[in-house]
């Protein structure tokens, strides 16, 4: 088997393929690291068909419906997932066949209620539910400490003592730990019966993930991120400088207009020389009025250069073809020490 390892921050993911039909499937893949499977799998030579979640994640997003779309893969969780774009659903002791390579889900709830450990070969896709010396947290939505327990002791720990372990986690770079070593030495699982397990899982203090409700969200329905339409809008934008505008507006060229998208106490504030008014939340309503010339440059600005680009990327879906938006916002520009109006 191939075997990769990709790291991103905490979250480890893996391209498993098969050497001799060059087909393989890609673990937990994170949507940062899109570019990377596909580097991978074109150094070994291998086609990515599957892409699959252990488990519906809080923490970070999955990137198994980008890589599904991109690449013509099968989208793969357990059957219990609430995520409505998966193909292929498994249950407990359901096989996914990759070339040669026989897959097989063991249903292990606990982390979540629709966590899944993957046994190839004598490895394991472990997600969250055993990590290398700790285990998946269970108090977050559908985690269930007694679950875990049962999980845990009565299915997972019960693999080959040698099965080498690849969590969906690992923060301090520890790499090849085994069910055995983890029997021996994982602190977590010292706790072996239930009532003592589940007090230990219940007493832990552990800090939310930073992106819970946006991960939960995105990962369950799909849909996109906040940094994700940002990246769009940023994509299909033009920017100006603000070297580049200041010298514009020096120059009296006139040839541009600049676009307060802030609200009114901030642009009564102070705002660039000569800049118009039109909050970003009305400027598809009043844009018609506002310009009724659609080859008008106009070049958008806000606070921090955020809202700014999604004007601007508004402004050209609706045919403004010369609208672009300030590279940074009136925060950077007071802080340059360019010229502002009041
Ligand atoms: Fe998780």
């Amino acid at each position: 088997m191939i075997l990769e390892t990709i790291e991103v921050g905490g979250c480890r993911s893996y391209v498993l393929g098969c050497p001799k039909t060059n087909i393989a499937a890609v673990v937990d893949p994170e949507i940062s690291a899109v570019e990377r499977y596909r580097g991978v799998a074109a150094k070994h030579g291998l086609a990515i068909r599957y892409a699959v979640d252990t488990h519906t994640h809080a923490d970070h997003f999955s990137a198994t419906r980008e890589i599904g779309k991109a690449l013509n893969a099968q989208v793969v969780m357990s059957h219990l997932s609430a995520a409505p774009f998966v193909d292929l659903r498994l249950d407990d002791g359901d096989m996914l066949i990759v070339g040669d390579l026989r897959i097989h889900a063991i249903a292990t709830p606990g982390h979540t209620a629709d966590s899944t450990c993957l046994v190839v070969q004598d490895h394991v896709f472990t997600g969250d539910t055993l990590l290398i010396g700790g285990t998946g947290r269970t108090d977050l939505p559908t985690g269930d400490p007694d679950k875990l327990h049962e999980s845990l002791f009565t299915k997972l720990l019960k693999l080959d003592p040698a099965t080498q372990i690849h969590p969906a986690h690992e923060y301090k770079g520890r790499i090849g730990s085994t069910i055995g070593e983890e029997i021996r030495s994982n602190p977590r699982l010292q706790k072996t019966a239930r009532a003592d397990f589940v007090e230990m899982m219940r007493a832990l203090n552990i800090q939310a993930p930073t992106h819970l409700t946006e991960a939960l969200r995105v990962n369950m329905s799909g849909k996109k991120s906040v940094a994700q339409l940002l990246a769009e809008a940023s994509a299909s934008t033009p920017f100006m400088s603000m070297t580049e505008l200041s010298a514009r507006l020096a120059a009296r060229q006139n040839d541009l207009i600049v676009l307060d998208v802030r609200e009114r106490d901030q642009f009564d504030a102070g705002h660039l020389p000569g800049a118009m008014l039109l909050p970003r939340g009305q400027l598809e309503l009043r844009v018609n009025d506002a310009f009724p010339d659609p080859t008008v440059r106009i070049v958008a600005v806000c606070e921090f250069g955020k809202i700014s680009t999604f004007a601007a990327a508004t402004l050209r879906s609706l045919g403004y073809m010369r609208a672009a938006a300030l590279d940074g916002g009136m925060k950077s520009w007071r802080e340059a020490g360019l010229a502002v109006e009041k």
